[in-house]
């Protein structure tokens, strides 16, 4: 297992791009199932879980690869299989997404049920009520949902759940909606960038999609989708993470490659956390000039604070002259970093869904264990702040979601050593191009 070596304390500088949204291109692949003829997605990056994904959609008959401008280009040459093994959906749950192109395209799917997660429980109940909704005879049987539809019927669907909105329920429902027959009303969509620009991708197919980034979602069913080449929107969270990075370490640093707007939520947590911020057409920098004041936030669907944030925001509360508070409505047992931090030195409590974060004038190095994508992102900045040195053990789970974050962040003046067999999902990659 890799670990990264961290010698921290430390104050980032300089700058750094941005990679293409993990979040938007994991759905959009899925959804290059329904298309006649190939789709080219430019932008995606090079991680673990598109990895995944492409042996998924490798074993439902695509090609799958970079092209040599650095595209991800999906083909289907078999249609008919329709099986998404276990093994894989079980590492990553957004491969889930396949079931709503499956039963668009092919009519039938056999899909593992992801299981488990490290960040709490997240059913897919949803998913499942928009497809029925739309026709799809859908059961459980040993741990997959087998599901057959002759052709979706577009109808008015409800998906907003207990904890709000679903993004990944709503691109399997919205991407199956595309090829139904009819319209469908999505009410209580997800409105996350990353569901715009699926949406945006699918009409570049020629789908007849509106109310992207509003709670209501028309889709006018259409006989069929073309290939496209689609340009993958920038990785938000991935931006603010290397934000916070600068941020944590009292330096500073400006990201390129992005789209400001939608950074508008974090980028105002950080203005009342006490950092200069200049916001260019498609750049931010940040600079900070001494501890960050306190700011609570509740993590929410968009265009709330963003759960995928929380865990980096808690790292930088740590430090902050006073306390606040992180609280998590998107999924209420988020917290796994939160013993982690402790070990270098914060005091954060957990209450319920809350983090009660009391800041502490300095963190000390030591060994941590990532649990899962967004707490290695946290021990890392933490890392980077601490004084001596930090041990972060499973960054497999950080190269899952972040492409070259240690790359990224060495090019601002990190110290940050790769130990280990880190990469090597990417050496052995059958994407390799
Ligand atoms: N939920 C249900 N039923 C469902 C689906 C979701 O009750 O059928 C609940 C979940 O348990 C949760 C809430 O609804 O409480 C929202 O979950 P959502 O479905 O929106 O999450 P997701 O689609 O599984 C995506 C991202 C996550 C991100 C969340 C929230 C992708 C591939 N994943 O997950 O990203 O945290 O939305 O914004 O888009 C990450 O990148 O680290 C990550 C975990």
């Amino acid at each position: 297992m890799a670990l990264f070596r961290i010698t921290g304390g430390r104050p980032l500088h300089g700058s750094v791009a941005a990679s293409g949204s993990k979040n938007a291109a994991l759905p959009m692949m899925a959804a290059s199932i329904l298309a006649d003829g190939p789709v080219r997605l430019q932008g995606v990056p090079r991680l673990a879980d598109v990895e995944t994904l492409s042996l998924v959609l490798r074993d439902l008959g695509m090609e799958v690869g970079w092209t040599p401008d650095d595209a991800l280009s999906l083909e289907t040459v078999d249609a008919t299989p329709i099986r998404a093994r276990y093994d894989l959906v079980r590492r990553m749950r957004a491969s889930f997404c396949v079931l709503g192109p499956l039963l668009a395209r092919r009519g039938r799917a056999v899909v593992s049920l992801p299981g488990g997660c490290n960040i709490g429980h997240r059913p897919v109940d949803l998913h499942l009520k928009g497809l029925a909704a739309m026709g799809a005879r859908l059961r459980l049987r040993h741990g997959y949902i087998v599901g057959r539809a002759r052709r979706l019927i577009g109808t008015r669907i409800e998906l907003s759940g207990r904890h709000g909105p679903t993004v990944t329920g709503t691109a399997n429902v919205l991407s199956a909606a595309v090829l139904a027959r009819g319209t469908t009303t999505i009410i209580g969509a997800a409105m996350e960038p990353e569901i715009v620009d699926l949406g945006n991708m699918l009409n570049a197919m020629g789908g007849r999609i509106s109310g992207l980034g509003t709670a209501t979602i028309r889709i006018a069913g259409v006989q069929r989708l073309n290939g496209t080449i689609y340009r993958v929107i920038p990785d938000r969270i991935e931006a603010a993470t290397l934000l916070a990075a600068a941020a944590i370490t009292r330096g500073s640093a400006t990201v390129t490659g992005v789209v400001p707007d939608h950074l508008a939520v974090v980028l105002d947590m950080f203005r009342r956390a006490g950092f200069q911020l200049e916001v260019g057409d498609d750049w931010v920098s940040i600079t900070a000039n001494g501890p960050p004041r306190p700011v609570s936030i509740t993590a929410a669907p968009y265009p709330g604070a963003a759960s995928d944030l929380q865990a980096q925001w808690t790292a930088l509360m740590s430090l902050a002259r006073g306390r606040s508070t992180v609280r998590d409505r998107v999924f209420a047992n988020r917290f796994l970093h939160v013993a982690e931090l402790n070990r270098l030195g914060a005091q954060i409590q957990r209450r319920r869904s809350t983090a009660v974060v009391t800041g502490v004038r300095s963190l000390a190095g030591a060994a941590v264990t990532a649990s899962d994508l967004r707490a290695s992102a946290a021990l890392v900045l933490a890392g980077l702040a601490a004084r001596g040195r930090t041990t972060v053990r499973c960054v497999h789970h950080l190269d899952r979601g972040y492409e070259g974050l240690d790359h990224k962040l060495t090019r601002l003046g990190g110290q940050i050593e790769r130990i280990g067999d880190g990469e090597q999902w990417l050496a052995s990659s059958p994407l390799r191009g």
